[in-house]
């Protein structure tokens, strides 16, 4: 019998709630489809950090390296604790890290969600870049406080990072419709982004059954409102990508909806399912999160694990489930867990 080891961070706000949930129908899969999941909670987060000073151990990533996954609920509690020691203690380096350069986000409409565009067939997958670009975290801060103050953040754009993460993406084109969309802002930025351009020019040569239209980052936002069925997979640098990403979300019926896998298909190191939506402090604990989006991270995970049948388990439950509710008649996180749970069988 397969066995995976399986870290468990539910983290902050409605991350508890929703982990919680995705953990059940993990689980129930698990026992179904006759493989071991051994779970392991971690309890870094917010509260962890007020009691010790740091959001996870100092040899947290070596704990980590030793699972076959993570599953990652959310993290950030602003009142709690700022966003960017608790983001920069727990989520960015497990991503950088582990080197998970790729962050597969599938925006596509679950039977029974209309969402906010009321079109059929939505169905875009994005591919962030997730290790460099704007988040590569170069810069500081002089003078700080005074009028003088100067603040630096270099994005930092290397040829390996570019060249992996798009040929990631000619890959998924490949596999789905032959159509990818590259996304830049090169008509502003004039080194990273070219670079970009033209490594998506070299690498096309190499993938002539994969049809690749540049787009700038604004143009292709509008394209999401306006003309998203134009669109298959597309691949954006760390910044673009999460804010696109955002985007798809809200097209998809919410941030509740979006799942995504953060992974290094090179490595033997663990990969991270998260769902796309953060911690909401405003609802949590209280049992109204959307489990929707954590449940899906599972299914990703469990393909990513090699557990093909697992995963479309999960996602055949869900899209019953989904099914079954309206706009008018929202579930709890209970009531739609125990639907995806009722539907595994
Ligand atoms: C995401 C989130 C994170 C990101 C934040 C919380 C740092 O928005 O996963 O999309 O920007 O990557
Ligand atoms: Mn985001």
């Amino acid at each position: 019998m397969n066995s995976y080891k399986i870290a468990l961070i539910a983290g902050d706000g409605i991350g508890v709630d929703v982990t919680e949930s995705a953990w059940r129908v993990l689980q129930k899969v698990a026992r179904l489809h006759r493989f071991e999941l051994v779970g392991e909670w971690l309890p870094w987060s917010c509260e962890y950090y007020l009691e010790h000073g740091y959001m996870m151990p100092a040899d947290g990533i070596e704990t980590l390296r030793g699972f076959d996954s993570i599953l990652l609920g959310a993290v950030g509690w602003p009142e709690k604790v700022p966003d960017s020691v608790s983001l920069h203690g727990l989520l960015l380096p497990i991503r950088k890290q582990f080197d998970l350069y790729v962050n597969v986000r599938p925006h596509r409409l679950l039977p029974g969600v209309a969402g906010p565009l009321r079109k059929e067939g939505f169905d875009i997958l994005c591919i962030r870049e997730n290790t460099e670009g704007e988040y590569s975290g170069a810069g500081g801060r002089i003078h700080q406080g005074t009028d003088q103050e100067v603040a630096v953040e270099t994005s930092i754009f290397t040829r390996h990072g570019v060249e992996r993460i798009l040929r990631y993406a000619f890959e998924a084109a490949r596999k789905r419709s032959g159509k990818l969309a590259s996304v830049t802002k090169s008509n502003a930025q004039k080194y990273t982004m070219v670079m970009w351009d033209e490594v998506t020019d070299e690498l096309a040569q190499e993938y002539p059954d994969v049809v690749v239209s540049r787009y700038h980052i604004d143009a292709i936002a509008a394209r999401f409102v306006m003309n998203p069925e134009s669109l298959d997979v597309v691949v954006a640098s760390n910044l673009f990508g999460d804010i696109l990403t955002d985007l798809g979300a809200a097209i998809q019926g919410g941030l509740g909806y979006a799942a995504s896998a953060n992974l290094n298909p090179d490595s033997a190191g663990p990969s991270m399912f998260e769902p796309v939506h953060g911690s909401a402090p405003d609802i949590a604990g209280q049992g109204i999160a959307s489990p929707v989006a954590a449940i899906w991270s599972t299914a990703m995970m469990l393909e990513h694990l090699g557990e093909k049948e697992g995963a479309n388990t999960v996602l055949n439950a869900l899209e019953k489930a989904t099914a079954t509710f309206t706009r008018e008649n929202m579930p709890t996180t209970e009531e739609m867990t125990q639907s995806v749970l009722g539907f595994i069988e």
